[in-house]
């Protein structure tokens, strides 16, 4: 089945998949950029932080001149930490790397911004080896620096990741421009319902990270995600990605592998019996405090979320 798009509160239609980039080497990239494009993927994740926007570029590049259109493609990229006191220089970046004029979506990477004359471009750090985070800047200042960027037309869409129930209702009420989507780590392993909860009542379109639980693929041995794939005779990651989509929002998968790539756009439909067979499994992890987060940066930061706050 082809993959579905969902509409965001811009009018702009995302796709249900997307490609991830983080941790794809420079070296792998392009050519993981480009197949996708060639394989039919419309949505690239990028980030400047995943330093490897040169060859994301050229990636894309190549796909545009295979006959892919530009405007076929959704392309969102993210303003790092270190960058949120200038949000419109990581935005020039970014475009340049990627060699675009515009993104279809900007967002803000993680809520905290770090100190931008610090001793490191990305990962500044204090004398104790700690993050060197500019603790007195507050999030809802970054998002009315990206409210601004709409005007420029380099970007289409505004948006955040890593945002909790808490860090959403203290931006919301300031909002002149709601987040068009949050992104967030998702999976059976870490459903964040409250999150996804409020983000539909608000009209935010969720993007799930890290389906597969990110690096090794933890959650694709997750008990009901093995059973299903076996009754249905699919595979897990096949079961994770679909998950996504049947809750309303839109996953990101990353590999470099061309196999992969192909086989990830293989979204079927759960139905109901599975779905709760994936939600008590998820259910059940909230009750016996074992939920699993795998990607959290030692920001030295309370971001809001319960099994950290
Ligand atoms: N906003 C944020 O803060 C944030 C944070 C994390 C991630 N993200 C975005 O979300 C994307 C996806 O998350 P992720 O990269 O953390 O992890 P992921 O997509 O959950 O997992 C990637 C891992 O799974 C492997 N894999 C991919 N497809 C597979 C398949 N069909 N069968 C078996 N293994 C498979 C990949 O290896 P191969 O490459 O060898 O296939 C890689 O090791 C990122 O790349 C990034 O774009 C955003």
């Amino acid at each position: 089945m082809a993959p579905a798009t969902f509409k965001l509160n811009t009018g702009q239609d995302i796709p249900a998949l997307g490609l991830g980039t983080w941790q794809s080497p420079p070296g792998a990239v392009s050519a993981a950029v480009a197949t996708a494009l060639k394989d039919g993927y419309k949505l690239i994740d990028c980030a400047y932080c995943y330093g490897n926007e040169d060859e994301v570029g050229q990636g894309l590049k190549e796909g545009f001149a295979s006959g892919v259109g530009r405007e076929s493609v959704f392309v969102m990229t993210k303003a790092w930490c270190t960058y949120q006191t200038r949000v419109e220089l990581a935005l020039d970046k970014s475009l340049k790397s990627l060699g675009l004029d515009y993104v279809d979506l900007f967002l803000v990477h993680w809520p905290v911004a770090m100190n931008p004359e610090g001793n490191h471009d990305k990962f500044p750090t204090l004398p104790d080896g700690s993050r060197d985070i500019i603790r007195t800047h507050d999030h809802v200042a970054t998002w009315k620096m990206m409210e601004k960027l709409l005007e420029t037309g380099k970007t289409r869409a505004i948006g955040v990741c890593n945002y909790s129930k808490r860090y959403l209702e203290e931006l919301l009420p300031h909002c002149t421009v709601v987040p068009a989507i949050n992104q967030i780590e998702n999976h059976p392993n870490l459903p964040q319902q409250e999150i996804v909860d409020l983000c539909n009542e608000k009209g935010i379109h969720v993007v799930a990270y890290s389906p597969f639980g990110s690096t090794g693929g933890p959650t694709m041995k997750a008990e009901p995600v093995v059973k299903i794939a076996e009754k249905k005779g699919i595979s897990p990651s096949t079961v994770l990605l679909s998950y996504h989509v049947a809750r309303g929002s839109t996953v990101l998968a990353k590999s470099t592998n061309p196999d992969r790539i192909k086989a990830n756009m293989d979204i079927v439909d759960l139905d109901a019996y599975d779905m709760k067979l994936l939600t008590d499994h998820s259910e059940d992890l909230a009750k016996n405090n074992k939920l699993t987060r795998y990607v959290y940066p030692p920001f030295g930061v309370d971001f809001g979320f319960p099994d950290k706050s």
